[in-house]
């Protein structure tokens, strides 16, 4: 039985042993394409299956390492090759070795005291970020994700337009901020959060390839005005979640510059396209922005979570956050230009740099640049497949390495082609054969796929292909 009072006990060892055993076990059976991506259960199913309630005393250590058996049993193979459903997949060991060692050494990011280390190499990572994205003279911070990125992104461009509303609140003023139709549902959650009302983050319409159309910008930043209310930001999209669409940046900056307004670029899936000279020219005017947020935990397969964000000019967040000097019991006024938890929404953060930076460290630049180059040469694969297949349709002209797909066929309503689409996505998983996503274009269901695990190859992508088209035509028959 465990004794918390013996840090070495033969418990623990044996524990930690064991884990370590499995994590070799676990990361060779991921890789075995013929081994199922997903067990597919129903929630019922597992629930049923599994004893989880804890005890009145504690278990030994033969019974821990079957739980862990059954969890890592029953996970979804995020390292498989057929793993193709969200904007991430397989293992970086690199990353993994600095999530081990960020969970081993367990301190919080707030101050250089209990993280001195950690605080350097995030710094460093967010200085080589900065130069990538353009930023001469900007900051930034690691954060949860996308999602909170773009909610600093919007409190960044309330402080600008309203300095004092952090003290005084709104006061009667309705803000008003704009996205695209196709951004993430993170931008509704950082409204709402903001207070300033789902009703006040306008939608601009986008062209056929799902990118903002400035003009409709333009006219609706007009009417919001003509209104007697605030505009305040513009959030762009490089890379949306769907069609994998980048906003024209140039042109919104132009718009943003001339209504004083906040440019905050939603980068967390086409950020990493900056690592390549062969694609960053795809996020052209990123650097006019005002702040970027960017996930290593997608396209750079950084684990989970492993995000930044961005600001072109520095003092912005430690404006932002600084109700932290209220902190005088963990923030050391002496310490206050290197302690980041005066950048930083989080009081307790993890150490997220660590993993990344172990990640760079090994790959190089040149690395992430051929890794970016080998996903965007393996989705114009898979897009050449597609359009040369009779029962496939290429939806959208992919912009990143989102390809986004129908089931079409002879003498079939649209109606049939989105339940067969449907059934193609629902069989796949059930199967355990495939994971890849679905989503709406214009209303309409679509298969998304996404090239962001290393372990996809041309293969599979064969394999792919074959399997939705089989699927397809017998669903189609009946
Ligand atoms: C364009 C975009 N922005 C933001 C997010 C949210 O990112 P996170 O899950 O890291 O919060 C996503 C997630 O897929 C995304 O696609």
């Amino acid at each position: 039985m465990m004794d918390d009072s013996d840090i070495l006990s033969e418990f623990d060892e044996m524990l930690l042993q064991g884990v370590f055993a499995r994590v070799w076990r676990y990361l060779g059976e991921s890789a075995d394409s013929t081994s199922l991506v997903t067990k597919s259960r129903s929630h019922q199913e597992l629930k049923n299956k599994l004893e989880l309630a804890v005890g009145r005393t504690g278990v030994d250590v033969d019974t821990m390492l079957s739980d862990i058996d059954d969890y890592l049993e029953e996970s979804v193979k995020t390292s498989h090759p057929h793993f193709m459903n969200p904007m991430w997949g397989g293992t970086n060991v690199a990353s993994l070795a600095g999530e081990f060692i960020t969970a081993l050494t367990n301190t919080s990011m707030y101050t250089f005291e209990l993280a001195p280390m950690a605080t350097l190499i995030e710094n460093e990572m967010i200085d080589t970020m900065l130069k990538l994205v353009g930023y001469n003279a900007g900051e930034g911070i690691f954060t949860t994700g996308g999602s909170n990125g773009n909610l600093l992104g919007l409190i960044c461009a309330r402080d600008r337009k309203f300095p004092d509303a952090q003290r005084v609140g709104l006061v009667g003023k309705q803000l008003v901020a704009f996205i695209s139709e196709d951004a993430h549902y993170s931008t509704s959650m950082a409204a709402n959060v903001l207070g300033i009302g789902l009703n006040n983050l306008i939608s601009i319409p986008t062209d056929e390839s799902g990118a903002m159309i400035p003009d409709e910008l333009q006219e609706a930043i007009g009417a919001e005005k003509r209104a007697g209310n605030f505009p305040f930001c513009v959030i762009a999209t490089a890379g949306t979640t769907v069609r994998g669409s980048v906003d024209p940046m140039v042109e919104l900056a132009e718009i943003c510059h001339q209504e004083k307004l906040w440019l905050h670029v939603d980068a967390a899936w086409g950020g990493a396209t900056l690592l390549s000279p062969k694609t960053r020219s795809l996020l052209h005017g990123i650097d006019l922005a005002d702040s970027v947020c960017w996930d290593p935990h997608k396209m750079m397969g950084i684990q989970l979570c492993c995000s930044v964000f961005l600001v072109k000019n520095s003092g912005t967040l430690r404006r932002v956050c600084v109700h932290t000097q209220k902190g005088h019991y963990l923030l050391l006024d002496s310490a206050e230009t290197v302690d980041l938890g005066h950048m930083s929404l989080q009081c307790g953060r993890r150490v997220d740099a660590l993993k990344l930076w172990l990640a760079w460290r090994a790959k190089g630049n040149e690395g992430w640049a051929s890794l970016i180059e080998r996903y965007f040469s393996l989705a114009e694969y898979l897009t050449s497949k597609v359009k040369e297949h009779p029962r496939l349709e290429l939806v959208v002209e992919p912009s990143m390495t989102n390809v986004c797909i129908r089931y079409v066929g002879y003498g079939m309503n649209k109606s049939k082609e989105d339940s067969v689409t449907m059934g193609i996505r629902n069989e796949l998983i059930s199967s355990g054969k495939f994971m890849v996503s679905t989503s709406q274009i214009e209303g309409r269901p679509i298969l998304r796929s996404v090239i962001a695990n290393p372990r996809v190859n041309e293969k599979t992508i064969d394999e792919l292909i074959s399997s939705i088209v089989e699927i397809g035509g017998s669903l189609s028959s009946n």
